[in-house]
């Protein structure tokens, strides 16, 4: 695909795709529940529709209409075994809180994904899960494909977790559901809590205590209904280019606002964005709200510490903010990186650089220095979603065209990203 140099701001209201975490979610509790759960604003994105084939796969009904879900649940005991191994696509969320879930079921089951997801670690989820009494094989030791069989039981158990993970920490949870006593989760730093919350939501027994977690062997529960809010790692694309481009302003309406996601309004304020939160309310357990945007003249920071896992999947769009800042943004502690969908240290160091921006990597994160210039270039998404509508602003802000490879990768978070942007963009 060709990025022109967009000429003009962004101004006008929008909503973005629901987020992906609370819909992959909403289809694994919902399929566990009795009776139906009602999904509304699912995200209709690659990743989301992997989590409902798996489930489907396990003779869950799920009925999909425009962004409307309807799960028929088969109750906390009533999954299937698949026939065929079960495709997570690029999903680390679908195969790692899976791996949880299927670890205390009756049948084996086995669960593969794409070539990206081959690369990704799944020892995080087997080593405390083999820990607890499940059996889970992972190929070389390490990655997918997996291999779960049944066991007797999954018993207390108590994990001091070495790396913020939000995907693990709901894989043990999961476990824990099915446990013979309490499973207590320690983290490091608190990442994103929407299983405890839709845990809550469904009367499961969880309880946090500030980073830790615990739960207790769940019963039956009843199915409920689901709005899901507005991505916030879907919006922080167009918050960085309202930011970016003088003279916008932009509206952004129901979006998730829960605090474990919102690192990426505390960066932008805190590099000088102007943002305002409006219309702030709770939607089943889960804060939503509006944010508006202004052009802002962004300054460089230091970012590092408890904030990372609260920012995790923003420091693509973070680090072209900080291309258009003015001074030196420092990102450390963010190791986690080189694991996600492709190594988002070399990946967006590398690509940003073959733009013209001053950007190098370093072991847990990367140094910009702001030259607010980019040159149009030829770049790789590497098959990352977050990689491709990264470039793709960072093409609409740079002088001559950009031309970015396999594109088509947004559709795993937002397949609407460009129809998105192109209602807002002023010419
Ligand atoms: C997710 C957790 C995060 C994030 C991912 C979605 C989730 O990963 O990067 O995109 O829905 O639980 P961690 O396991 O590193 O927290």
């Amino acid at each position: 695909m060709i990025i022109n140099k967009y000429n003009g701001c962004f101004k006008g209201e929008m909503t973005v795709p629901g987020d992906k975490s609370i819909s992959h979610r909403s289809i694994m509790f919902g399929s566990l529940a009795e009776g139906e759960t009602n999904v509304k604003n699912f995200l209709m994105g690659e990743d989301c529709l992997s989590t409902i084939g798996c489930f489907r796969d396990m003779g869950v009904e799920i009925e999909v209409s425009g962004t409307d879900v309807k799960i028929k649940g088969v109750g906390f005991k009533g999954l299937k075994k698949p026939e065929k191994t079960l495709d997570a696509g690029n999903s680390g969320t679908t195969i790692r809180i899976l791996s949880g879930l299927l670890a205390c079921q009756n049948f084996e089951s086995r669960i593969d994904g794409d070539e990206s997801l081959r690369k990704r670690p799944m020892s995080r989820v087997a080593d405390p899960l083999n820990d607890m009494g499940a059996d889970m094989e992972c190929t070389n030791g390490k990655y997918p494909p997996v291999t779960i069989r049944p066991v007797e039981k999954i018993k207390a158990y108590r994990y001091v977790q070495p790396t913020a993970s939000a995907q693990v920490k709901s894989c043990l949870l999961m476990a824990g559901m099915y446990g013979e006593g309490t499973v207590e989760i320690v983290q490091p730093e608190i990442s994103r809590d929407h299983t405890e919350r839709m845990m809550k939501y469904f009367g499961i027994p969880i309880e946090v205590e500030g980073k830790t977690v615990r739960i207790q062997k769940a019963d039956v529960f009843k199915g409920k209904d689901i709005m899901v809010p507005g991505d916030i790692s879907s919006a922080a694309f167009y918050m960085v280019a309202a930011c970016i481009a003088k003279g916008s302003e932009i509206l952004i309406r129901d979006v998730g606002l829960n605090p474990t996601r919102t690192g990426i309004i505390d960066v932008l304020l805190q590099m000088g964005g102007d943002i305002e939160i409006e219309n702030e309310r709770l939607e089943n357990e889960e804060p939503i709200g509006d944010i508006r945007i202004k052009g802002s003249d962004l300054k460089g920071i230091e970012i590092n510490g408890d904030i990372i896992p609260r920012i995790i999947d923003e420091i693509p769009i973070i680090s072209l903010a900080a291309v258009f800042a003015e001074g030196t943004t420092v990102i450390s502690d963010a190791e986690e990186l080189k694991v996600k969908e492709t190594d988002r240290i070399a990946a967006v160091c590398d690509e940003l650089s073959k733009m013209g921006a001053k950007i190098t990597p370093k072991d847990d994160g990367m140094v910009i220095e702001g030259t607010s210039k980019l040159s149009g270039a030829a770049v790789k998404t590497y098959g990352d979603h977050r990689m491709g509508m990264m470039l793709a602003l960072a093409g609409g802000f740079a002088d001559g065209d950009t031309e970015i490879d396999d594109i088509e990768c947004i559709a795993v978070s937002n397949p609407d990203f460009f129809k998105i942007l192109d209602t807002v963009k002023q010419i």
